[in-house]
């Protein structure tokens, strides 16, 4: 063993050295200079979106495209409650409420069937809702083609939470397109990343002017510091951008191998009862995160046994989200749910899915699991 197998690490290399030494020597050691705005650019074009925002999170990102949008204390945000905490944490800075929406069973992505009974409810008590945030779960988008005409019918605006998707497609278009905005992610564990970083991307170019403005501290252009509102320090550096914009370049190689890795979990459980893989349908996912399903009454064995396994063999693996509305920090929040998260979050395991994992780390990993099944199961795919 040389080390511990992870499950998403950074895949950065020469290219991104000479991005960065390149940007170091040009002296835009700022949160400005022509990195950053190629960056956005760059970004949009691959998005599909007229505009983009650099900030320092995914988290930034989400909080700035409701601030867009106008969301404050009073309104209700309806959120997934299968996600990662910043979606809903972003609802809890501006002040308005997040109301947690169950899954669909299979993909993990927000029930768009809730979403409309949610909103046909929120309307008959008088509640303003300042925003729908379907999450693009582990790269896969959500079913967009249902939920835009059931969020347009109610008024609702929608705000595309992509941390995770940036390269995936919903019927040929690109994630992070389908709401008013979108937001972005480009933490170390993520497709393609900055170290650390988001994006804000659309068509709204009003919208995204206000966030870019309330990113830098809402200072005024002028030349004394005057401020009429409070702001963030919210803006990405020049020299982070210019990390991104070398691994932009590599994005669809990146993507590729991630989806190879995913070919060869597909093949390894294809034998085994009881295993599916979330989102497996989904050929327009970016691969981001591979995860799988145990039934166990079918399979004989549990998501946790495997992981067991694979943890004695340095081999790291996580649980899929734990929902929302089961956090303590939100014990206080209204949910619509159905039991879908709770069972994914009972039944399902992410496996490593990085692009920086090499052939011998790969083979390490699925003659494991491999070595598991044929105990368990009698059946090895080798
Ligand atoms: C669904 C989702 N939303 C938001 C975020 C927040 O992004 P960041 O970590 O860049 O703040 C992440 C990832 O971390 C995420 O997975």
């Amino acid at each position: 063993m040389t080390g511990t197998i992870h499950l998403s690490p950074p895949d950065v290399g020469p290219l991104e050295e000479s991005y960065l030494i390149a940007a170091l020597r040009s002296g835009w050691v700022a949160p400005v200079g022509p990195d950053l705005d190629a960056f956005e650019r760059e970004v949009a074009g691959r998005v599909g979106a007229r505009g983009a925002v650099a900030v320092i999170s995914g988290t930034a990102a989400l909080h700035l495209a409701l601030l867009g949008l106008g969301v404050g204390p009073g309104d209700v945000v309806l959120v997934p409650t299968l996600t990662f905490v910043a979606t809903a944490n972003a609802v809890r800075y501006t002040g308005a409420r997040p109301i947690f929406v169950d899954c669909e069973p299979h993909t993990g992505n927000i029930d768009v069937a809730l979403v409309a009974e949610l909103l046909h409810r929120l309307r008959s008590r008088g509640e303003r809702v300042g925003a729908v945030i379907p999450v693009d779960m582990f790269g896969s988008c959500a079913d967009y083609t249902a939920l835009l005409p059931v969020c347009a019918a109610a008024d609702a605006p929608v705000l595309e939470d992509a941390a995770e998707a940036l390269g995936a497609t919903h019927v040929g278009r690109p994630a992070g397109s389908f709401g008013l905005v979108g937001a972005l992610s480009f933490n170390g564990n993520k497709i393609m990343t900055t170290s650390g970083g988001g994006m804000l991307v659309g068509d709204d170019l009003t919208l995204l002017d206000r966030a870019r403005h309330l990113s830098t501290q809402a200072r005024e252009p002028v030349t004394h510091y005057e401020h009429r509102e409070t702001g963030y320090n919210y803006r990405l550096s020049n020299l982070l951008a210019a990390l991104g914009r070398a691994q932009l370049v590599r994005l669809d190689a990146m993507i590729d191998r991630r989806r190879r890795l995913r070919d060869r979990y597909a093949k390894l459980f294809a034998s085994a009862p009881g295993v599916d893989l979330i989102g497996a349908e989904d050929t327009g996912s970016n691969c981001w995160l591979t995860s799988i399903r145990v039934d166990r009454e079918r399979s004989g064995w549990a998501a946790a046994e495997l992981a067991a396994h694979l943890a004695a063999r340095d081999i790291e693996t996580r649980p899929v989200w734990k929902p929302m509305h089961l956090q303590p920090a939100y014990a206080d929040a209204e949910s619509l749910l159905t039991g879908a998260a709770e069972r994914l979050f009972a039944e399902g395991l992410t496996l490593p899915s990085g692009s920086a994992l090499n052939e011998r780390q790969v083979t390490v990993v699925l003659s494991a699991i491999d070595e598991f099944l044929a105990a368990r199961t009698g059946i090895s795919a080798e």
